[in-house]
């Protein structure tokens, strides 16, 4: 585990796109998964800074995120697909078409959870994973208590989730109960990850994340058991 302090965001902004440049730079078919949430916006930003400059080029990358809620289509601008195409797809050369997000409107949500699976296997897995932590320790949308050994699956929202979300969507009432997520099992498969959390009402559960006991109810406990994570943060 490499573990990075940044000075601020805008620091860790910088560090967090730095490694994701350097991954589509010497491997320019790269499989990127990637995250929403606030804490990403700056090393999307970042990044496509680095791209209308000319330094890094998407052409050819590829990118599975790793959710979405239930109910939402693309249009819907509480959307994940649509906050990845505004906040980051929309600003490089990556093709729209080799971008994928789980299909939260899919009339057979279980069949899309394992359409996802294997897209995400026919891509040659996941090369560079990008993850944000929630207050709660979740990955994804893997609340505490979810099973280390699932995949692409479909979950129903915790409680401090919902009030978390709520800021986006005006009240608690409309945030969507549900979500398809990747599952921790997705997520561990990835050949790297990139987990980046900011401010300071993360410091204790980054601190449980990496140097608690591993249990499913610490989600991201779990990250101390893959091979290549690397960690930065900022806890101004
Ligand atoms: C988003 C996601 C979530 C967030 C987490 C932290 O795709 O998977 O797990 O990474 O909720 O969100 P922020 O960055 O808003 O604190």
């Amino acid at each position: 585990m490499r573990i990075i302090e940044a000075k601020d965001y805008a620091d860790l902004s910088r560090k967090a796109a730095n490694v994701i440049s350097a991954q589509v730079i010497l491997e320019p078919h790269s499989v990127l998964g990637l995250a929403t949430g606030s804490t990403p916006i700056g090393t999307y930003k970042q990044l496509i800074d680095w791209y209308n400059k000319g330094d890094i080029d998407f052409s050819k990358a590829r990118s599975v995120n790793l959710d979405e809620y239930i109910g939402l289509d693309g249009t819907n601008d509480q959307s994940y697909r649509y906050f990845m195409d505004n906040n980051f797809f929309n600003g490089i050369n990556i093709k729209k078409e080799n971008t994928y997000v789980p299909n939260g409107m899919a009339e057979d949500l279980e069949a899309e959870c394992a359409r996802y699976d294997e897209l995400i296997s026919s891509l040659g897995g996941i090369d560079l994973q990008l993850l944000g932590i929630g207050h709660d320790g979740h990955i994804g949308f893997n609340e505490p208590g979810a099973a280390f050994e699932k995949t692409t699956h479909i979950v129903e929202l915790e409680e401090t989730t919902i009030k978390a979300n709520a800021r986006f969507f005006g009240s608690e009432e409309a945030v969507p109960k549900k979500a398809i997520t990747m599952g921790i099992k997705s997520i561990m498969r990835a050949k790297r990850l990139l987990l980046i959390a900011n401010g300071p009402d993360k410091r204790d559960i980054m601190e449980k994340a990496l140097h608690g006991p591993v249990t499913p109810m610490v989600p991201a406990s779990i990250l101390q058991f893959h091979p290549n994570l690397t960690v930065v943060y900022c806890f101004e």
